[in-house]
């Protein structure tokens, strides 16, 4: 896919921006506000968009997303346990640059960032079908409601990721990774996803990108 072709340039980028920032700085100059750390966040911002609001279905959004979540995911990927095909094409490498002050101080970054905004295009039936599985889940094929953990508004909170606004297309491709072993803390999805038809995936995952 032609999103690969720019990881190199991006990669390099972001290690010389992330070597002096890191490099030369005490915890306090961690500062997401110093020049140095600006040039670290500009580079996530070629894939993830200004302030971790993505433009594009090939990468998620970062903007709101609850601190906790993104440092915990930024660990897994820097431990290799996140480990499906464009967790290691993108973010192994960007990661390993990462020591545990940058990871806290990006994750503080992301989080006061203004979400994305709801937009969709789908039909109104299939939000509605999106919508009641978001908030009362399926009890016949034991599927608890996404609201009671990601809160009613999909805004999320603590290691609970924020869902509201999110590309669809990301959603679906996480909703089948956790059936995997590939993304091994999503351990608390397993149980909803393993009886989750492919058409349930595609409905809550086109309300969550409207909301
Ligand atoms: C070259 C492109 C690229 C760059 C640069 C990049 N990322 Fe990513 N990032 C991705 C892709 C692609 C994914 C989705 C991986 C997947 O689908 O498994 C991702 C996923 C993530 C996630 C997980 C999001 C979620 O909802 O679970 C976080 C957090 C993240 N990146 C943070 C960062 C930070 C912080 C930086 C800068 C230090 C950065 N990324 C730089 C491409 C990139
Ligand atoms: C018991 C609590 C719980 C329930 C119920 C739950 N989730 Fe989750 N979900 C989580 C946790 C915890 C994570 C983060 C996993 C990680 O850290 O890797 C997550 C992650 C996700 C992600 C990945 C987000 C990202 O940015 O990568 C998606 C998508 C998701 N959940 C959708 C849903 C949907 C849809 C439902 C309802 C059908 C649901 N969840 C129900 C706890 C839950």
């Amino acid at each position: 896919m032609s999103r690969r072709m720019n990881r190199g340039p991006a990669v390099l980028a972001l290690a010389a921006a992330l070597a002096t920032w890191v490099g030369s700085a005490r915890a306090q100059d961690l500062d997401v506000g110093s020049e140095t750390a600006r040039r670290a966040i500009h580079v996530c911002a070629s894939c993830h968009g200004d302030g971790g609001r993505s433009k594009s279905p090939a990468y998620p959004s970062l903007a709101g997303q609850p601190a906790a979540y993104t440092a915990r995911q930024l660990m897994d990927f820097r431990a290799q346990q996140r480990a499906e095909a464009d967790s290691k094409a993108y973010m192994w490498g960007v990661s390993a640059l990462l020591d545990d002050g940058s990871i806290q101080a990006l994750a503080a970054y992301y989080e006061k960032q203004t979400p994305p905004a709801g937009r969709s295009k789908a039909p109104a039936a299939l939000l509605r079908t999106g919508q009641k599985l978001f908030q009362e889940g399926s009890a016949s094929q034991g599927i608890r409601a996404c609201a009671a953990c990601h809160g009613d508004h999909a805004e999320g909170a603590a290691g609970f990721p924020r869902l509201a606004g999110q590309h669809a297309d990301y959603l679906v491709s996480q909703l089948k990774i956790f059936s995997t072993r590939l993304r091994p803390h999503g351990v608390l999805m397993k149980a909803e996803t393993a009886s989750m038809t492919p058409a349930q995936m595609k409905a809550v995952a086109a309300y969550l990108q409207s909301l």
